[in-house]
């Protein structure tokens, strides 16, 4: 799903994070390679790199906090990980924050200990992250052929109803993301038939939105599930529930769906 930090679709934070994994790994090696040394500008240049470390990975957090508050769907198993994620970040941040600041000019064994639990979170949070883009695909912006360009929307709910656009926005098996109130709608055209439905797979909550749609089935793009577009029936799984549809009605040119 694409990332709301990005630029022209590229998503901000994975181009960010190699600088504080880079910083904070050197910092590690060449405080461990000072205490086997006794070589004192090995650990200066370490503090050097930490400082950097610590900055750079406190500039890369601010697009890393836009996708987990607008990128990861809500209520989903990624939303669950991207948090332990922030928390085990956040966490492994202040222990380098410790060790930089009871850093002195001599070396430090305590100041190394600190450092290594410091490498320890940051390999288990980097590794988090690596699933939620590899395996939850955010920040990923995969697009079928003839799924058209990305549609998402911001709309309210007034008397039980949505406006959803304008008739001829989508082609068919196009799909468009909207977004009103608490409610993530998918509005769908699908052989010539508008179609309205929850962004949120009931497996583990993947967005359908960003996933495919053809012959009046939406997969959602995390394990595959199948629904029928017209009742929310499960068409294929791992997903045993279905989702819930809406009714989408046309009027003078517009469309609207009922919730
Ligand atoms: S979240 Fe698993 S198939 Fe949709």
């Amino acid at each position: 799903m694409r990332s709301k930090a990005h630029i022209k679709t590229h998503p901000i934070h994975p181009m960010l994070i190699p600088f504080p994994t880079a910083f904070l790994t050197g910092t590690f090696l060449f405080g461990v390679l000072s205490f086997f040394t006794g070589k004192d500008d090995l650990w200066h240049a370490a503090g050097y790199m930490e400082a950097a470390g610590i900055i750079s990975a406190l500039i890369a957090a601010v697009p890393g906090i836009v996708d987990f508050r607008y990128t990861v769907p809500p209520d989903s198993s990624a939303k669950k990980r991207a948090a332990k994620h922030g928390i085990i970040n956040t966490g492994m941040l202040l222990v380098f924050i410790t060790a930089f600041l009871i850093r002195a000019d001599e070396i430090s064994l305590w100041v190394i200990v600190l450092e290594s639990v410091g490498m320890v979170m940051l390999v288990v949070a980097g590794w988090m992250g690596g699933t939620l883009v590899h395996r939850n695909q955010i920040g990923v912006f995969n697009r079928y052929a003839d799924s058209g360009k990305y549609q998402e929307a911001y709309a309210v709910i007034k008397g039980g109803i949505v406006e959803a656009g304008d008739v001829n926005e989508l082609k068919n098996d196009q799909m468009k993301l909207i977004l009103a109130g608490k409610k993530r709608i998918v509005l769908g055209k699908t052989e010539g038939e508008y179609v309205a439905f929850d962004d949120r797979c009931s497996h583990k909550g993947g967005s359908l939105a960003a996933g495919v749609l053809i012959c009046k089935t939406v997969q959602c793009p995390w394990h595959g599930s199948q629904f029928c577009v017209n009742d929310g029936s499960v068409k294929a799984g791992p997903a045993k529930e279905k989702i819930n549809t809406y009714t989408v009605m046309e009027k003078e040119g517009k469309l609207y769906i009922k919730v």
